[in-house]
Order: structure tokens, then sequence, then C-alpha cells
């Protein structure tokens, strides 16, 4: 299968780009899009057999759940019930945008294979302009993973879900980098108070400012069972160990030295301030303590790590608050919990 990269936003002719998107989409088949999130792989979801070639394509374990992508609020309730009081107020603060709520779903209507042993659906109205017009031209809800081959980081470029996916999908939706950079913020409002199963870019602190106290614990590191499935997998893993260290200039140049003695090659993932550092390449990911920044570059400086002949990467730790969390939720992931001792 060739894989065709369409630029949406230079496109002479928008209309017939989309109307490509949305035929092969109708004919059952699976196309990347951007969200301001990070590259979806959509397909039809109430189609069986095309959600399919999503895990078919990403390589992804069955039993993990796809979050349903609608292009208006309305739609929500087409397939979920218990839309609360306060679930209505999520959706009018924070959507179109990064948050997915979990609902119990209606029977019946939502393919089978998007939400796998579970009677619940996660739901979400994204904000990027090319996600919006696809599912409006669409009238069709989409299930959409990260454009990633499954333990990736998730794609923040066009051209990452081609280095993953190419051969593997017809077509790509280039809309530009992405603006957040880390996935949505995955809510559960069927537990009571509602359950943050995934942080994002809308922060505990910002729900809990329209509806009141929610629960954070929702993440894999609880000892219950993962209630958001996909967290229990290795995520966002480069191919070199990465370790994580504390936000200290003299400690990072004490480590490099270390390792270089020991006859190892080092990348590090830091603030742009410490580009002095002796480490064998050095990605800088954004100005010292400026979040958005840094989760908007993470996925790219992992994936340039794996350009390297590093055989050790070291990541700059940050401050967990604000879209922090995410981002150090993240950096966890793809360090399997290590830290340099
Ligand atoms: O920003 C995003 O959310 C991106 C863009 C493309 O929208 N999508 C995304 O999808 O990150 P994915 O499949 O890579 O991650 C979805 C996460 C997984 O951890 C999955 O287990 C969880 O959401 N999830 C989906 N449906 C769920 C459900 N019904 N109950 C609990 N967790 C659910
Ligand atoms: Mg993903």
């Amino acid at each position: 299968m060739e894989t065709t990269i369409i630029s949406v936003d230079k496109s002479m002719d928008k209309q017939k780009s989309y109307q490509q998107a949305v035929d092969l989409l109708e004919s059952g088949g699976v196309v990347a899009f951007p969200t301001e999130t990070v590259y979806g792989l959509g397909a039809i979801a109430t189609n069986d057999e095309a959600v399919q070639k999503i895990f078919a394509a990403k390589g992804r374990p069955s039993d993990n759940p796809l979050i349903v992508h609608i292009g208006n609020i309305e739609e929500v309730e087409r397939y979920a019930t218990g839309v609360t009081e306060n679930a209505q107020k999520l959706m009018t603060a924070f959507w179109p945008g990064p948050l997915t709520l979990v609902f119990n779903k209606i029977p019946g209507v939502i393919a089978a294979t998007v939400t796998p042993g579970v009677e619940t659906v996660g739901i979400r109205m994204p904000n990027h302009p090319v996600a919006l017009e696809l599912l409006r031209t669409l009238e069709a809800p989409l299930a959409a993973p990260s454009a990633n081959r499954s333990g990736k980081p998730s794609p923040t470029e066009a051209i990452h879900v081609y280095d993953d996916l190419k051969g593997r999908i017809p077509l790509i939706l280039d809309g530009g980098q992405t603006g957040v950079g880390v996935e949505s913020t995955v809510i559960d409002m069927t537990t009571n108070p509602p359950t943050i199963l995934r942080p994002g870019s809308i922060t505990q602190e910002m729900i809990e400012s329209v509806i009141g106290q929610v629960h954070a614990g929702g993440d894999s590191s609880d000892k219950e069972a993962p209630r958001s499935p996909g967290m229990k997998y290795p995520h966002y893993a480069p191919l070199a160990p990465l370790y994580i260290i504390p936000q200290d200039e003299g400690r990072l140049n004490a480590i490099v030295d270390q390792l270089h003695q020991e006859g190892k090659k080092v990348a590090v993932i830091g603030p742009n301030e410490w580009n002095g550092s002796t480490a064998d390449w050095y990605f800088a990911i954004g100005a010292k303590n400026d979040l958005s920044a840094m989760a908007a570059n993470l996925y790219g400086v992992l994936r340039k790590c794996d350009t390297t002949e590093a055989d050790v990467i070291l990541a700059v730790e940050t401050e967990p608050t604000g879209i922090g969390a995410a981002v150090m939720n993240r950096l966890m992931k793809a360090a399997n919990g290590n830290r340099y001792a």
C-alpha cells in the first residue's frame, strides 16, 4: 500500500482533500489526521471491520479501547448514557478541546472493537480545524488512537506518522505540528467523584474549578487494575534506556562525566539554557520551566533520540504542576520509572 501525505493547509483545493479522506473512511478505510494534541489514526467508529484496521496498522493490543471523536457536542447523547450535569459543565467549559470524557455506552451503536471489554466509551471533540472539518464533512464519529506504532511516542508531526505507518495506511492529512503535544486528559465520569485516568493539558485544577473535587488516582501506578487499560502498556519508549535526572545542572554534568568514563555515549533531553553540556547529543526541549513548550516538544525529542547512537538517554525532570504533571507522567513511562541514582 502506498501512503500519501496531503498538506491540507497549503492545498489549493481543500474540499477535494477532505473528500478524498471522507471517501476512504466511508469505504471502510483508515486515515491519519491532526488534532490539537497529537495525530490520530481514524476509522468510522460504527464500522467494526474498519476499526480492526486501526489495531492492525498500529500493532495495538486489541483489549485497549479507542477514543471516539465527534464534531458537535450534541452527538454525545447518541453514544453515551449518564451524561451528568457535571459532564455538561465540563463539555461546555473545555470542548472543543483536549479532554476525553468516559461515559457508560449505549449498547449496539459504537462498534464493539472500539470498546473491547468495557461497558464505557471515551468521547472527545477535538479543537483542530482539520479534525473538525473532517468530522463535519464525514458526519460520522471517528474512533482514533494516536497514529503511532504501538509503544512509540505519539506523533506530533505528519512525518512521525509516515515514519511509523508508511505502507500500512493509505492517507495522512498533514496539518503541521500539533500544538499541545501530549494526549488529551481522560476523565472517567462513571465514578463519583469523577476520576482522572490520564493527565493532560486540561489539568486537575482546571477541572476542579468547574465541577469541584475529582479523583486523580486512576493511573497504572495504582495497585488496582488500571481503569484506563492503555496505561498498563509500555509507552513512548525510545530505543536506548532512558533515565530521569534532577533539575540540577551540576548533577547533569557529573552524571554525563561518569557515563563517559564508563565508555557510554549520552543523549540529554533538557532545558534550552543547559545546551553547553558535554553530552554527545543535547536536545533542547524548551526554556527552563516553560511547561507548555516541554509538552509540545517532548515526543519530537524522544523520536530524535532514536536517530543517535546513544547508549543512555538522560531526561531532566520538571515541576509536576499544571501540564508538567502530564509531561512527567509520559517521561516516567518512557523511563519505565527509572531515575539515575
Ligand atoms: O489526545 C488524544 O487523546 C489522542 C488524539 C488522537 O485524540 N488520542 C489518544 O488515543 O491518545 P489513545 O488510544 O492513544 O489513548 C486513549 C487512552 C488509552 O489509555 C485508553 O486506554 C483510554 O484512553 N480509554 C479509551 N477509552 C476508554 C474507556 N472507555 N475507559 C477507560 N479508558 C479509556
Ligand atoms: Mg496512544
